[in-house]
């Protein structure tokens, strides 16, 4: 059969083949496309969707009460959209004790509690716009964003699995000491333990340390707002689709990279190292701009940004709580 390909292959013109995989790539993708396109028009499950949007703002709203030097008053657009959020979801009658209601509730409350503490008044449409949340929900209490030395945030980096699991956090403060290669190679081979399919590896890292390049990629990244510029080191993980064979496995570069990136980022956390995982989320433009900067080759993708560097001696890093185990599982016993 494998030799059957080969020889229509090396029969039929290159274009020919090339509309050939274009089409069935195409109807393959379609039937996932259809799908996000299915739950965006049709889906009228409005509590998920208001779960994805609480989570997306409150987080906001974490990450910039833990930055290196939050701006006063910073997200205001955010803060009374999320506020907004927080009395529509109210008025739906949707359970009060959902853990991003909860967070969304507590943030503005620490939003408000930091303001005060450093004694600015944000704007007034703001102001009455928090006071009436925590007029409304004054005994909704969720995870504080966490104040550590670098000694208590790596306490556990060398303890039993749970411990260090429970212990990393994404790091978006980073001191100015140079991370070596050598360390960065090591945080990579054991990423390669990860699991792949066939055992075929398909991640490739790009570390970055130039000046020039880590501030033109952090400015196409839309995640690093008031952090990235610290980072040491940016590792642009990508993928090889050359390691996959045919488009039944279309999801397999960002699977296994995905994996990869997780033990890279434990990796990373093992060796006292704060790290960030950077969305790579982009229009074509951004993309391509990337691959020239980096000169990434056309076979490759690129899944994931990861800023690092070693750590200050006190920071902050966001709570980030997490839904349990048994409301995001289904038994089929
Ligand atoms: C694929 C992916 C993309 C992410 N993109 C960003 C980003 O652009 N900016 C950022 O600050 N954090 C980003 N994060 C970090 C998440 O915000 C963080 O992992 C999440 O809040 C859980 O917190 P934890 O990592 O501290 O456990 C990203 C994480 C993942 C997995």
């Amino acid at each position: 059969m494998g030799q059957l390909r080969e020889k229509i292959k090396k029969a039929v013109p290159a274009w020919l083949m090339y509309c050939y995989y274009l089409y069935s790539a195409t109807r393959t993708y379609m039937y996932d496309i259809r799908r996000r396109v299915r739950d965006k028009v049709y889906n009228a499950n409005t509590e998920d969707k208001l779960f994805r949007d609480l989570t997306v703002a409150y987080h906001i709203i974490e990450k910039g009460l833990t930055m290196p030097e939050p701006r006063p008053g910073f997200g205001k657009a955010v803060v009374l959209s999320l506020c907004n959020m927080v009395f529509s979801y109210d008025k739906k009658g949707y359970p009060r004790d959902n853990i991003s209601f909860v967070q969304a509730v507590s943030v503005l409350h620490e939003y408000q509690l930091f303001h005060k503490a450093i004694e600015y008044t944000p704007d007034s449409e703001v102001s009455t716009a928090l006071s009436r949340v925590l007029e409304m929900f004054p005994d909704l209490k969720g995870e504080k964003q966490l104040r550590l030395s670098s000694k208590d945030f790596f306490a556990n980096a060398d303890q039993p699995f749970d411990k260090f699991c429970r212990s990393r956090y994404s790091v978006r403060h980073y001191a100015g000491k140079d991370i070596p290669l050598p360390v960065l190679y090591e945080c990579i081979d054991l990423a390669q333990r990860s699991p792949s399919f066939c055992n075929r590896q398909p991640s490739r890292v790009h570390i970055v340390k130039s000046a020039r390049k880590k501030q033109a990629i952090l400015g196409i990244q839309n995640g690093n707002r008031g952090f990235g510029h610290l980072a040491n080191t940016l590792l642009v993980i990508t993928s090889s689709v050359s390691m996959t064979k045919d488009i039944h496995e279309r999801h397999e570069n960002h699977l296994n990279s995905g994996m990869f990136c997780m033990t890279l980022l434990n990796a990373l956390h093992f060796h006292k190292i704060g790290a960030c995982s950077l969305n790579w989320s982009v229009a074509r433009q951004q993309d391509i701009s990337i691959r020239k900067l980096l000169h990434i080759p056309d076979n490759e993708v690129v899944v994931l940004v990861i800023s690092c560097g070693y750590v200050p001696d006190h920071f902050s890093v966001a709570s980030s709580p997490r839904i349990s185990a048994n409301k995001i599982t289904s038994e089929h016993l």
